[in-house]
């Protein structure tokens, strides 16, 4: 079980309460003081490197977070969870999605049984599976090899497998995988238009097998097929990723193309899971391993390593420090890498859905701040977008800033225009331009003091905008697994200090509920007026407008 700690309750919260209070932390300053300080605070691991230099604290801040960790009793916690306690306390289960990419043969206990044998013959189902379909030795009913892969799922049966497929687009197969997730027609319609049902394999992947925009989408998938194929020849077209094995037999799925996995598997921790098997589709098993094997890594440094250069750890201390001392209710993720488009989306779910609660693990409402909001996209894009918001708005937002050595195409000097960006930006955003740099340079152009007067607020940069760096080697899937693996456990330690439930996801019920209610309605075609007027109002516009 996981401890239930108020965490302003604790010593370490008081004195960094106060600690915040007495300082008023300067990048500028800090760094002038400390020509150690990259060094002090910045950690070098296994193909990446993490500078976390750029934020807004000093030793003591660092201690101060360190001992709060301790006195929330983290390292505990870290052990409940990967043991296989039933931490997921308000479903009763175990969160285990880490065991999922634990090679070695130690049993694994859940419910007295041993899961290293299930993890096991699914990963051998898939890699089989998988290695058929890519050869081509898996025809359609027709006799064609598949050219298109239709991965049918939402939230955490689509996110993460759409940011893994889209940030190893480089290991590519020759398959073409595509994601149908929203219940807008036009989805699955848009993708369907250029598909041919001879060639396509429909992968139905839910852990409920009960979503609503899945089943509804599976269902047309498999009308849209039937417009060709004959109901024998679903099998060697839909193939279903769930827990819930009896409602897809219901579905028409064969026993042999089911691909199990377990309710000790969080939705959003998924994608190393049997939902993983469009990825293995999109770039193959062997890849897919290799990403597992990364995560597996960041799993015993998360594990094992002291907290001081514990990565994940230390991510979320520091985002801990900017939300509860600072104040700061958003959080960017800035990946310098085109293939990590999808990554900020993937994390929002991860991360938002995991801690974006307000009732604490003893079933008391938190008076401090829990999740912040999750956002972000690549740079240089974001750059010509939003940063002008975060370099000069009114608002303290923290940012990830990702980018890796090499990239996986060279292309003329792409490359180093891509990093100049990035460490120009870290740089800008830390150390700004104060008032004295501003006049010296408007003078330097001819600017007459009257104009220089003018515009002078326009043009300073206040800095103190707190940054984390990662630079990884190089974009492969060992170190897109690392990645991942790094913010799932930062959310993961992030939600034990905030004393809250990580695995559950409550929140998310009464909109379904309300939405299946609204439907039956608006198929009952009558006037509606059984909501407030303005619900009443727009389901009735809705109905004769239609
Ligand atoms: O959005 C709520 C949620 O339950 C997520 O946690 C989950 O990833 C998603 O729906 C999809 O659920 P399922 O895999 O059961 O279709």
């Amino acid at each position: 079980m996981l401890p239930k700690i108020n965490p302003e309750q604790t010593n370490a919260w008081q004195n960094l309460e106060e600690h915040f209070a007495n300082n008023d932390f300067e990048l500028r300053e800090l760094f002038q003081n400390n020509p150690n300080r990259f060094r002090e605070f910045s950690v070098q691991r296994d193909g990446y490197l993490f500078d976390f230099s750029k934020n807004l604290i000093n030793d003591q801040t660092l201690e101060l977070l360190l001992k709060l960790a301790d006195e929330t009793e983290l390292k505990e916690a870290v052990e409940a969870m990967f043991i296989g306690e039933k931490i997921n306390e308000t479903e009763n289960r175990a969160v285990l999605h880490t065991a999922l990419r634990d090679f070695s043969d130690a049993p694994l206990m859940v419910d007295g049984e041993d899961i290293k044998p299930l993890i096991r013959r699914v990963l051998a189902q898939m890699k089989d599976f998988s290695g058929k379909v890519i050869s081509g030795s898996h025809k359609g009913f027709s006799g064609r090899e598949i050219t298109d892969v239709v991965n049918i799922g939402i939230g955490g049966s689509d996110l993460g497998p759409v940011m893994v497929s889209s940030a190893l687009k480089h290991f590519k197969t020759r398959l073409n995988v595509h994601f149908v997730s929203n219940v807008d027609g036009n989805h699955i319609a848009e993708t369907l238009k250029s598909l041919d049902p001879e060639t396509t394999l429909f992968i139905i992947a839910s852990k409920t097998f009960t979503t609503q925009e899945t089943m509804t989408n599976a269902a047309s998938a498999k009308d849209w097929f039937l417009k060709k194929g004959q109901p024998d020849d679903v099998a060697k077209h839909f193939v279903a990723l769930s827990t819930n094995v009896k409602s897809v037999k219901e579905f028409g799925i064969a026993e042999e193309n089911i691909f199990e996995f377990w309710d000790w598997v969080g939705g959003r921790y998924s994608l190393w899971s049997a939902i993983g098997l469009s990825i293995v589709l999109a770039v193959g098993y062997d890849n897919f391993e290799q990403l597992l094997k990364g995560a597996n890594e960041t799993d015993n440094h998360f594990r094992t390593a002291d907290f001081k250069e514990n990565v994940p750890v230390l991510m979320a201390l520091l985002g801990i420090w900017y939300r509860n001392f600072y104040g700061a209710g958003t959080y960017a993720i800035l990946p310098y890498s085109q293939y990590l488009d999808r990554f900020a989306a993937y994390l929002q779910q991860g991360d938002m859905e995991s801690n974006g609660k307000s009732v604490d693990r003893n079933g008391e409402y938190v008076e401090y701040e829990t999740g912040p909001i999750i956002w972000g996209e690549p740079g240089t894009n974001g750059q010509h977008a939003f940063y002008q918001l975060i370099h000069q708005g009114t608002e303290l937002i923290p940012a990830d800033f990702l980018a890796y050595v090499k990239s996986c195409n060279e292309v003329s000097d792409h490359q180093d225009k891509l990093l100049a960006n990035f460490f120009a930006q870290t740089e800008a955003l830390a150390f700004g331009k104060n008032e004295a740099e501003v006049i010296a340079e408007m003078q330097a152009s001819g600017k007459s003091s009257d104009e220089i007067a003018k515009l002078l607020n326009y043009k300073v940069f206040s800095g103190d905008s707190p940054t984390n760096s990662f630079i990884f080697s190089e974009l492969t899937p060992f170190s897109l697994g690392q990645l991942i693996a790094l913010y799932e456990h930062k959310i993961f330690v992030q939600g034990v200090i905030w004393n809250i439930f990580s695995f559950d996801q409550f929140g998310v019920e009464l909109g379904k509920v309300l939405a299946g209610k609204i439907l039956a309605e608006l198929e009952a075609k009558g006037v509606i007026s059984s909501h407030d007027s303005s619900t009443n109002g727009l389901m009735n516009y809705y109905l004769a407008q239609k």
